[in-house]
């Protein structure tokens, strides 16, 4: 995995570069991600020749997102595929790598399930790599067609919530063009109603431990001039007592069949706040990232991640090593953390799901089961 050069983003204006990429140089075919762990302050890309480094890109967040780790994983099945390594075995790495966002294995699952239908129907390995190279490309590509039906879905039932005015959104974490084939999620959403001049303010959680929400969504927002402020997860309780939110909108990682939401660490108590200010808390994600093989909200497996992204402050960069990670002590060494990189918010908290296929509200596992039986993506 090599650096590119960097470019300084601060006080820049778009085009940026997009979060992944292939390519197909002369040496060989290779992954090019955007590190989304040196951002806001440059714009570095890695470039991935194999699986192990496409692993760690994602296990350190380089790459990130749910959507976006689906279409990672499928390209890095056809990176093995193409680069003639054992594309079982990088399979099983890449759907391992982490383990909450269901699109991963998804996306490993319709690039490895190419290859293999592929190699049953007689091809070579060189066709079997292209069944799986035309996978993934077709699942980023639907990803950023799921991306736009959501944000139009998405717009109108704001409309419908919120009727004549102008939206104050709060946002957590980070889903927008960088965890997306298009534009993202929820953000694209808030991106919609400021394109459309609705948007007055959009939210931000700055997302502790490792500032998605001020690092990426602050970005993002800069880049499209969006009226946009940061703010501490802790101060979202006396924004909702003060009145100053109109609805809440989050993406997620894994939809159970009964409707709860895993999403990053901090939603749940905002679905909490919602409830309690008569606030609409809206999730906003594509029928990939639905899972009806997980019943319920219990029986998502939520990543735990190193206490040292809690006791050290690290600007948003993941820690690394055991006994300190580089980063400024916040507490004194040694200190255990509680660092669950998800929660999970049942589905009566949430006022509705937006998804490419349109909206379920309320959430309920029969109207997701028939929300999925349309949708060929499931
Ligand atoms: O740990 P991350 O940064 O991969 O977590 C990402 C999130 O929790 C996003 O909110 C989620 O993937 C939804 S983005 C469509």
């Amino acid at each position: 995995m090599a650096d590119h050069d960097a470019h300084s983003t601060v006080g820049a204006e778009p085009p940026t570069l997009p979060s992944l990429r292939w390519e197909e140089p002369p040496e060989g075919p290779v992954l090019v991600l955007l590190d989304q762990t040196r951002l806001p302050v440059e714009e570095v890309e890695l470039v991935c020749t194999d699986v192990p480094a496409l692993v760690g890109a994602i296990q350190r967040l380089a790459v990130r997102g749910a959507p976006l780790l689906g279409i990672a994983g499928a390209y890095g099945v056809a990176l093995a595929a193409r680069r003639g390594f054992d594309v079982e075995e990088a399979a099983g790495q890449l759907a391992g790598a982490r383990p909450t966002a269901v699109n991963l294995g998804y996306g490993v699952r319709q690039a490895a399930g190419a290859y293999a239908a592929a190699r049953e129907k007689g091809l070579g390995e060189e066709g079997a790599a292209q069944a799986a190279l035309d996978a993934a490309r077709a699942l980023h590509r639907a990803d950023a067609l799921a991306s736009a039906a959501m944000a139009r879905h998405g717009l109108a039932l704001l409309d419908e919530l919120l009727p004549g005015g102008s939206h104050r959104v709060l946002t957590h974490c980070n889903t927008g063009a960088l965890v997306s084939g298009g534009e993202g999620t929820a953000f694209a959403v808030a991106l919609a109603a400021h394109r459309q001049g609705r948007l007055r303010r959009l939210w931000v959680d700055e997302t502790r431990p490792l500032l998605q929400g001020a690092r990426l969504t602050a970005y993002e927002a800069a880049r499209h001039s969006m009226a946009y402020t940061l703010l501490t997860d802790n101060a979202a309780g006396s924004l909702f007592a003060a009145g100053e939110v109109d609805a809440v909108l989050i993406g997620a990682d894994r939809i159970a069949a009964d409707g709860s939401v895993a999403n990053k660490v901090g939603s749940y108590p905002l679905a909490v706040l919602a409830k309690y200010h008569h606030v609409p808390f809206v999730v906003v994600a594509p029928l990939t990232t639905v899972d009806p093989a997980t019943p319920d909200g219990a029986a998502i497996e939520v990543e735990m991640r190193s206490g040292l992204e809690v006791t050290e402050f690290t600007g948003g960069l993941p820690a690394a090593g055991a006994e300190g990670g580089g980063g400024h002590a916040v507490a004194p060494l040694g200190t255990q953390a509680y660092n669950p990189a998800f929660d999970v918010t049942p589905p009566e908290l949430v006022t509705a799901l937006v998804t490419e296929e349109g909206v379920v509200s309320p959430v309920t596992g029969t109207a997701l089961a028939e929300l999925c039986a349309r949708s060929p993506r499931t």
